[in-house]
């Protein structure tokens, strides 16, 4: 199961307050979203994978019944389209004091062979976290030529080897569809590999942020969800890769430039060795807060 990163550090900037709304941008298993609803906020929740508001659905059925809790099945990219519509079907003004962004993928999503993310174990490759979008992983490494599919692996995942294991994707005998094939080209080329860590960790993180255009989504949702926010309202990010922390930096200094906002956060809140040792997927989270002015 998922566990949530950073969960009472988010909380606790968020500062819930009982009765009023949020916005959790990335449900997920609901960790956090289920923080804030015992804390006692409401939630308007938001995922674009099918299967996490499927879950949500079966698990928070209460608090959807009670109206505490809306779950929107939608890229977070349109958290400002979606926050207006809410507005007219419900009749509520649903004014929103925090807005939440765990960016990533989950656990379930990770671990889940047919989803294509995972090098252990094999599944078809197509990493798309919505099954909506058109472009699965084994599309990009049929349809990119080799020069471009190298820069992706460098650029998305930092690959330092990524030229040699582009030719190699390029030149396998049969077209790579599967993780499992994917996963032994690169343990086969790769001449430099760190012990405990899958040679292919840097190729698939590549592939998952092209197939799911991540940064972009990203750097349309900080201005999205900001723009819903009520005064005095808090955006909180956790971040995974230094990709992603860059673009929260920059969005941030810009509303803060602009005298929009408070960054409260001068540098990123990481997590503790206790956590870390608890959970290790969060040992290169970083969370960055604001107060909207
Ligand atoms: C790290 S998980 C969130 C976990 C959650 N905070 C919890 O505690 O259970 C990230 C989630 O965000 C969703 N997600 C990622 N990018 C998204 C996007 N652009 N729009 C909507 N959901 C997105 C993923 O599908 C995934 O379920």
């Amino acid at each position: 199961m998922h566990i949530s990163v950073l969960l009472h550090e988010a909380i606790e900037f968020l500062n819930v307050q009982s009765g009023s709304w949020y916005i959790d941008g990335t449900f997920g298993r609901g960790g956090h979203t289920k923080a804030i609803l015992k804390a006692g906020g409401n939630v308007i929740a938001f995922d674009w994978d099918h299967e996490a508001i499927a879950y949500g659905r079966e698990t928070f059925a209460h608090e959807i019944i009670d109206g505490r809790l809306i779950l929107v099945h939608e890229s977070f990219s349109k958290i400002e389209q979606s926050v207006r519509a809410l507005r007219i079907e419900t009749e509520k003004d649903l004014e929103i004091s925090g807005a939440l962004f765990d960016f990533g993928t989950s656990t379930e999503q990770l671990t889940s062979a047919n989803r294509g993310f995972s090098f252990e174990g094999d599944g078809e490759l197509d990493m798309r976290m919505d099954t909506r979008l058109g472009v699965m992983a084994k599309d990009i490494l049929a349809l990119i030529p080799e020069n471009q599919l190298a820069d992706l692996f460098k650029d998305f995942g930092g690959e330092e080897e990524s030229k040699a294991i582009a030719k190699a994707v390029k030149q396998a005998k049969t077209p790579v569809s599967t993780t499992k094939q994917l996963a032994d080209i690169v343990a086969k080329v790769k001449r430099h590999t760190r012990p405990g860590i899958n040679p292919a960790t840097k190729v698939f993180q590549a592939l998952r942020i092209a197939v799911n255009s991540e940064l972009d989504e990203i750097s349309d949702a900080l201005p999205s969800a900001f723009s819903v926010l009520n005064p005095a309202g808090t955006l909180v990010c956790i971040s995974f890769h230094d990709g992603e922390d860059r673009l929260v930096k920059q969005q941030f200094k810009a509303f803060e430039k602009n005298k929009l906002a408070e960054v409260l956060t001068p540098k990123p809140l990481q997590p503790t060795e206790k956590e870390i040792t608890e959970n290790y997927r969060s040992r290169s989270a970083k969370l960055r807060a604001l107060r909207k002015l």
